[in-house]
């Protein structure tokens, strides 16, 4: 899961994710295409939406995505299209850059459209990217569960 700072969306994706796919196989992960916020705990606004969702975020610890991430991981899912120019800069050949998607495709097919950043607004902008990220990361498991089954 990538964001810009890897402190308001991606965490919040990660523990979403993690969450949902506690009874599968499945290493999920986030970083930031920035470097500003490395070693830092998620936003207390993303915290404070997690937990209010019964999902625990506080331990996770901002980093920079690198170029080796596309190669540990089958898939990179990026919250706005600006992260996703970035992240395909780090590709090193076209079966990475297959793996990035926009992560609010799968619940809206072919939309590109961004999970809007939250970084600078209210709790309400927190509220809107955690349900869209719930929509999407429910999506996301029920396709790889059917990968994993099948
Ligand atoms: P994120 O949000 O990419 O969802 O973690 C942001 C966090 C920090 C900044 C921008 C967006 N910043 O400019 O510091």
């Amino acid at each position: 899961m990538v964001c810009l700072g890897n402190i308001c969306r991606s965490p919040l994706a990660e523990g979403i994710m993690a969450d949902k796919c506690k009874s599968l196989p499945v290493d999920v992960d986030s970083a930031g295409t920035a470097a500003y916020h490395v070693g830092n705990a998620p936003d207390p606004r993303s915290q404070h939406i997690a937990r209010i969702n019964n999902i625990e975020i506080q331990e996770q610890k901002a980093r920079a995505l690198k170029s080796s991430d596309l190669n540990e991981f089958d898939a990179i899912y990026v919250m706005d299209k600006s992260n996703y120019e970035n992240t395909i800069k780090l590709a090193e050949n076209e079966a990475q850059k297959r793996k990035v998607y926009m992560i609010l495709n799968a619940s809206k097919p072919g939309s590109n459209e961004d999970v809007p950043d939250p970084y600078y607004g209210g709790d309400h902008g927190f509220k809107l990217v955690f349900d869209l990220l719930d929509e999407a990361c429910e999506i996301i498991k029920n396709q790889l569960e059917t990968e994993l089954n099948g």
